[in-house]
């Protein structure tokens, strides 16, 4: 006999296989391998792509998880650049909503296919403006306008290199008449055509009563070979998402968040299956209709309908797995993530994405949440320490275990956006009652964790294991992999007695 626990599982229905998860996570499964299919495991032939909401699809699963220690622009630009997308956090203070605009529209300007919106500055003004705008921009070539905004010319660091500020742009740029001038849109490789032929960086494209259309740089044409699963929107520009609250400023927020380009905007709190999030989905799609909404968190099948019903885009589920989480601790509530992603997937039958969120601590379980109902994965603690995590890096002395001797070492800081040193950044120190301050109730931990290298070699290891685990799988793209499993899940799982976790998980 097998004990009780590893049974072979054979499900009669789906809510069979609801019962067979019921309590369990990530670590209490294994999957039987399958005859593998595939001929290579390479992430650049097997179809990786998910949908992130109903409209945004991903070709690499993965999300940055909207906290105030792991995402800014530098890791939504990396993710995007990868194939996934990053959510800004809105860790920012109440009624101050500017320093999250930066962010998207530092990611937004990273590159693009055609920039529809270059920067310009008149042929009339000086060069101490034309400097002034590079430096607050970041860009080094302005498109130079006559005053009816016909194109007259380009003006780049170069020309302006060594001259005095109160020299005239108009005598600085390069003229129209010195320039390859494109009339209407042109395709990428059309303008990569045009530069290899005129050995040229930049082409500007102009309408027909010669009013500036665009530009289109070398720079960006090699961005998007050098990154072919991008996510990016229908200009060219690297996707990102944004999150906001359900209460507060979070209407203004999203209003400037869509202002600012955000592809889509999250509505993060605690406890999603809630009125506060009712009235939050009524109201953000009266002001902010056309932008895709992301709701949570939820963890039961109840959430989950009570969301679609409400015509959300895509939701996120997880009540308590997160690495920086201590709802489970302080409330005791919360639903295994495994359970709570079987439980949201049968409820919604692919109807709408869903985003597992949370306790993803090795590369095996992010397999195992794809396959378990969630089309994408968002990931914090996995990210946390990395070069593109936002704060300063702290050297702490340690004791070498080997040495015995005292060695500083680099760390960042993480720290769950309940956490009391989130949520107290977040208030309005001002406006606070300091008896409130000493009695801010903490849902979140905060940590150091050692400094690493970019989190694209993660992302790039994630994706290899991810690979590996649709060839074990007997697939060769990653939705056969999820199909097959749906299909048959008796065919994959394995419930793991407390040795057999033992011999999988700890090294
Ligand atoms: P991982 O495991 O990837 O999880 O670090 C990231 C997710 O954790 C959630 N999160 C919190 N949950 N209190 C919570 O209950 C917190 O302070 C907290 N901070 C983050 C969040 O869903 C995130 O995406």
């Amino acid at each position: 006999m097998w004990p009780l626990h590893t049974r072979p599982f054979v499900p009669r229905d789906t809510t069979d296989l609801l019962r067979f998860v019921q309590g369990c996570t990530f670590d209490d499964f294994l999957l039987t391998p399958q005859l593998g299919i595939v001929p290579s495991r390479d992430p650049a032939v097997i179809d990786l792509t998910s949908q992130f909401t109903s409209q945004i699809a991903l070709r690499r699963p993965i999300v940055s998880a909207n906290m105030d220690t792991i995402t800014r622009a530098a890791m939504a630009v990396a993710l995007a650049e990868e194939g996934g997308i990053g959510v800004i956090d809105r860790g920012f203070r109440a009624g101050d909503i500017s320093p999250q605009i930066v962010e998207v529209t530092a990611v937004k300007r990273t590159q693009h296919g055609i920039i529809a919106d270059p920067h310009t500055i008149d042929a009339g003004q000086r060069i101490s403006d034309a400097l002034q705008l590079m430096d607050r921009t970041g860009v080094g070539t302005l498109v130079v306008t006559a005053g009816d905004k016909r194109l007259a010319g380009l003006l780049t660091r170069r020309d302006v290199r060594f001259v005095s500020g109160d020299a005239l742009v108009a005598d600085r740029m390069t003229p129209r008449d010195l320039l390859v001038v494109h009339a209407g849109p042109i395709s990428s490789a059309d303008a990569e055509r045009l530069m290899a032929e005129r050995k040229i960086k930049k082409v500007p494209l102009v309408n027909a009563d010669g009013t500036v259309l665009g530009l289109i740089t070398a720079k960006d044409l090699i961005k998007h070979r050098t990154h072919p699963f991008a996510t990016r929107d229908d200009q060219g520009r690297l996707r990102v998402a944004a999150a906001v609250g359900a209460t507060g400023d979070y209407l203004e927020r999203a209003v400037e968040l869509q202002r600012a380009g955000a592809d889509a905007i999250v509505i993060d709190i605690a406890h999603g299956h809630s009125l506060v999030m009712e009235r939050a989905i009524e109201q953000l799609r009266k002001r902010v209709g056309s932008v895709p909404l992301v709701a949570g968190n939820i963890a039961t099948a109840e959430g989950a309908t009570f969301l679609l019903e409400r015509g959300v885009d895509a939701i996120k589920v997880g009540i308590g797995p997160g690495g920086g989480c201590t709802t489970r601790l302080a409330t005791n509530f919360g639903v295994p993530q495994v359970e709570a992603l079987v439980r949201c997937q049968q409820a919604i039958s692919d109807r709408v994405p869903l985003i597992a969120d949370g306790g993803v601590k090795r590369d095996g379980a992010f397999a195992q949440a794809l396959l378990f109902g969630s089309d994408s994965v968002m990931l914090g603690s996995a990210f946390a320490g990395t070069e593109e995590t936002p704060g300063e890096i702290v050297l702490k002395p340690v004791v070498m275990p080997e040495s015995q001797k005292v060695a500083r070492v680099p760390f960042k800081v993480f720290r769950g956006m309940a956490s009391v040193g989130a949520v107290r950044d977040r208030l309005d120190l001002e406006d606070v009652d300091p008896r409130e301050l000493e009695t801010l109730g903490s849902e979140g931990l905060e940590v150091s964790v050692p400094a690493r290298g970019s989190v694209r070699t993660i992302i790039h290891d994630m994706l290899k294991h991810l690979c590996s685990a649709i060839s074990y799988g007997g697939a060769d793209t990653l939705q056969q992999f999820r199909k097959r499993f749906w299909s048959e899940p008796q065919r994959y799982l394995i419930r793991l007695s407390h040795a057999s976790r033992m011999e999988s998980f700890e090294r």
